[in-house]
């Protein structure tokens, strides 16, 4: 009988996962299948013990689910620390909740050959998808600063992350000399997503050659940052390789299998390509 597994989230219609997994069942053979289920943060207890009651082999979580999620399994520390599950695995009777977001963003700097560790990494915003990133990069050395357009939210966070590693938090008023200063430029905001494709915070003039632009941004795939990153003639990482990668470590973690990373990345491409 197939093990099937799923992505819970509200709304759940875009989400890429379960193509980007059954592409990694297809290529290894394996008797497994995912889809997407629209759950409602009230349901979402039920929802996860249904599953576990019928076998499923794990979880993905997404929008609005993976903080209200921390409270209904038992999160291993980093999912802790981040304070949200993205991944969940049932492990005999336990239900256990990790974080891949973060290892995702890091894991996406490392194979495009980018050093992290003492380099200075600006982050722009201060929501779940920094808080994921901002941790993973602190513990591996890099100085982080976040910037977020309510300084409050990246003061707050960056007191959260501090313990791991060297963060401070700031508005947006200084983006400029921020942006100057930085070997890495990462965007966690929702700044030049779909509908809003002409807008970025940061500007060609702003750049320099050199620099490693990272928008955690899909929707389009070249945004309006990284072309302007390119012609200020940086490096660029688009968002597909997070969503990648942070499920090929969900696929590890529930597989034990060595997940094919560029069949996962093709087949997302594919599809983002034909919309
Ligand atoms: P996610 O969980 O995906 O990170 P979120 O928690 O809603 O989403 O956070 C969105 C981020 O984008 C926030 O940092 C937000 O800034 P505020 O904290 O000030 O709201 C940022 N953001 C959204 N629209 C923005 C805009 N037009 N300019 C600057 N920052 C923006």
């Amino acid at each position: 009988m197939k093990t099937l597994y799923a992505v819970f989230g509200d709304p759940v219609g875009h989400s890429l996962s379960p193509v980007m997994h059954n592409a990694a069942f297809a290529a290894l053979g394996m008797d497994c299948e995912y889809h997407k289920f629209r759950v409602t943060k009230d349901d979402l207890k039920e929802a996860i013990h249904g599953a576990k009651a019928m076998g499923f082999g794990g979880l993905n979580l997404t929008i609005p689910l993976k903080e209200k999620a921390l409270r209904l399994v038992e999160p291993d520390p980093l999912a802790e620390a981040v304070g949200a599950v993205n991944t969940i695995e049932f492990r005999g009777n336990s239900i256990i909740g990790h974080n891949t977001d973060g290892v995702g963003a890091v894991n996406s700097l490392k194979l495009s050959g980018i050093v992290i560790s003492h380099s200075n990494v600006l982050l722009m915003g201060a929501g779940g998808a920094a808080r994921a990133v901002a941790y993973q990069l602190a513990s591996k050395g890099a100085r982080v600063t976040i910037a977020n357009r309510t300084p409050k939210r990246a003061v707050e966070l960056a007191a959260n992350v501090s313990s791991v590693g060297r963060v401070e938090g700031t508005g947006l008023e200084d983006l400029a000399s921020l942006v100057e200063q930085s070997h890495i430029i990462i965007n966690t905001t929702s700044v030049g997503m779909h509908p809003d494709i002409d807008q970025t915070l940061v500007t060609e003039d702003m750049m320099h050659a050199g620099q490693v632009v990272f928008d955690l941004v899909y929707n389009p795939l070249q945004t309006k940052l990284l072309k302007e990153a390119k012609k200020a003639g940086a490096i660029t990482v688009d968002g597909i390789k997070m969503l990648v990668l942070q499920g090929v470590e969900s696929f590890r973690i529930w597989t034990n299998a060595e997940p094919p990373v560029d069949i996962m990345e093709r087949a997302v491409r594919d599809v983002l390509g034909k919309q």
